[in-house]
């Protein structure tokens, strides 16, 4: 199954009763194993936690913390952007040209990288004076 089947497939189970904006992401570790996630709403709006943050803790639980791939997938009128947030904790694991799938339920795809949605990202070198 391609990384987005997978989104595709995992999104189905996302918790959203509140947006109603189903949400799925999944992720290829440098292993080649693919782990997925949905968003996971709550009554308490800002504990929501969006498809790409489940997708990568169910990477780093499995002890993998290399991301090789990333598709995200919703029913959205345009492919879905991760929010910023999301940018910054993909990259905490990618690379600058790790390849990223953003993708539409209706087949609309747009393929990019992980350095082009966070440009001047913040990482370890900003803190070397400390
Ligand atoms: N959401 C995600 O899960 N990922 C994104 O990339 C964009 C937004 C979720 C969060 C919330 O549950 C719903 O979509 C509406 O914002």
């Amino acid at each position: 199954m391609s990384l987005l089947d997978s989104a595709r497939q995992v999104r189905e189970n996302a918790y959203a009763p509140y947006s109603k904006f189903k949400v799925g992401a999944a992720v290829r570790g440098a292993s080649g194993t693919i782990y997925s996630g949905v968003n996971v709403e709550n009554v308490a709006y800002p504990e929501g936690t969006c498809a790409e943050a489940g997708a990568i803790a169910a990477m780093v639980a499995a002890g993998e913390t290399e991301i090789t791939e990333v598709a995200v997938i919703a029913d959205s009128p345009t492919p879905v952007p991760p929010c910023g947030g999301c940018r910054q904790k993909l990259a905490e694991f990618a690379r600058h040209d790790t390849p990223v799938t953003l993708a539409t339920t209706e087949g609309e795809r747009l393929d990019t990288t992980v350095g082009d949605l966070l440009p001047g990202r913040f990482d370890m070198s900003h803190m070397e004076n400390t």
